[in-house]
């Protein structure tokens, strides 16, 4: 078995890793890379959409407990099996259900018309900065009650949760100087607001279902604070990447974008494909919990798995032309991109609320906006996160036509 396949640090892997993935599922669908993670330990890819669904359902064999004894093994829901995950999850659901999140339309799409009256402001822009990053960062900072002065902190210490998640992963903290201390700042100032909450009616956002539960003996100090920031960054990093992308995308295709404005019973189903040809989260990891045999190779306990949601999420074997955006694919929900079983993101109804008001909103003034050619768009170069990192956009004013 070839070991040269693919090279998970490679800039191939992270940018356009589409034909590296075909070769997986067609020629290893079990494929076997000795001393292949960051640190040296064995790994197991699995890319099949079948595959991949059998490894994030299936609890008895598939444990998301990755590190047990790192000092960043923090009470996160992502690394946690049942009975704690179950115990983590309880507030997350009732906070993020989809009556909930619908509630809140009107004032996403509030958010959404300021930040587009900012964009005005500007006859050329950085996109990915000024609206992508700043939607998700507002709506989930408030729905922890962050008020909107403290948004620069707010971008400072999302920052610092993610530098935090790539120390975890093998980065040099020492690349990442003052991480750690802006992570206590934010726990503590979490904490406060928590504080501040106490003994008050539940608004019924995100801080208030934290603080019933903890209040109720459900969840430690540690525990809610945790989980308060885990989803500012589960949030705003994957979001921003459906939000920049998806209006990338709708800029260089313009007959796409004619066929979304004339029709929006559209939009759902443009989402779920971008969502499925360009997934944010491209790969998660799992522990085997018990020895097994797939496709003739035996996997012992304890080994680390690559589960592939991208190279899933375009296996013919359960989507027809997997590479082409089809808006009327019968099963266009049908993609891993949110993850699958009892870890599925409970933030989806949230982020589809995001991308469904931001095309609605842009749409119909998409002419006022044009792709910068001097400055073409940036992909991310961070492992695992698919996404514009960078996107220079034209703002025309509203007489002119951009095409
Ligand atoms: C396009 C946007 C998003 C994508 C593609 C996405 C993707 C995912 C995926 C693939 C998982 C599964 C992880 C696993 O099984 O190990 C997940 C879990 C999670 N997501 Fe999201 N997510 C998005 C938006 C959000 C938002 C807006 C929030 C919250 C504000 C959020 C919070 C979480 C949390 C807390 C988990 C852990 C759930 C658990 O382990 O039980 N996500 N997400």
């Amino acid at each position: 078995m070839s070991t040269a396949l693919i090279d998970l640090a490679s800039s191939e892997y992270r940018l356009s890793p589409w034909d590296i993935y075909r070769r997986l599922r067609d020629e290893h669908p079990v494929y076997y890379m000795p001393e292949g993670s960051w640190d040296g330990e064995d790994l197991y890819v699995l890319s099949r959409y079948e595959d991949v669904g059998f490894a994030l359902k299936d609890k008895t064999q598939f444990s998301s407990k990755i590190q047990q004894d790192n000092y960043m093994n923090l009470p996160m829901l992502v690394n946690r099996d049942a009975p704690e995950h179950t115990r983590l999850r309880h507030s997350t659901n009732r906070a993020f259900n989809a009556r909930l999140v619908r509630q809140l339309s009107g004032w996403v799409r509030t958010l959404v018309d300021e930040l587009l009256a900012e964009l005005y402001r500007h006859d050329s822009v950085e996109f990915v900065d000024a609206y992508s990053t700043a939607l998700p960062l507002r709506v989930v900072g408030g729905m922890l009650g962050v008020p909107l002065d403290r948004k620069a902190d707010l971008r400072r210490w999302s920052q610092a949760v993610m530098n935090s998640f790539a120390v975890s992963a093998g980065l040099d903290p020492d690349r990442v100087p003052g991480f750690f201390e802006d992570i206590v700042e934010f726990s503590n100032y979490m904490e406060e607001l928590a504080h501040e909450r106490r003994g008050k009616p539940n608004r019924g956002d995100i801080l208030g279902e934290l603080v019933e539960e903890h209040e109720s003996g459900a969840l430690t100090r540690d525990e809610m604070v945790t989980m308060a920031w885990s989803f500012i960054a589960a949030g705003h990093e994957t979001t921003m990447n459906l939000l920049g992308g998806g209006i990338e995308l709708l800029l260089r295709d313009r007959d796409l974008a004619a066929e979304l404005r004339a029709d929006p019973s559209k939009h759902a189903a443009f989402i779920e494909e971008y969502l499925r040809l360009n997934s944010p989260t491209q790969w998660l990891l799992r522990r085997t919990a018990t020895e097994l045999t797939l496709h003739d190779t035996t996997i012992p306990a304890g080994a680390l798995i690559h589960v592939v949601l991208g190279a899933a999420n375009r296996d013919p074997r359960q989507f027809d032309n997997p590479d082409e955006l089809d808006l009327s694919r019968p099963n266009v929900n049908r993609h891993f991109a949110f993850g699958a079983g009892v870890h599925f993101c409970p933030g989806a109804a949230l982020s589809r609320l995001l991308a469904e008001t931001t095309f609605a909103a842009f749409l119909p003034v998409l002419d006022r906006f044009s792709l910068d050619a001097e400055r073409p768009a940036r992909l991310r170069e961070q492992q695992g996160s698919y996404g514009l990192s960078q996107m220079w956009v034209k703002v025309h004013p509203r007489a002119e036509q951009a095409l």
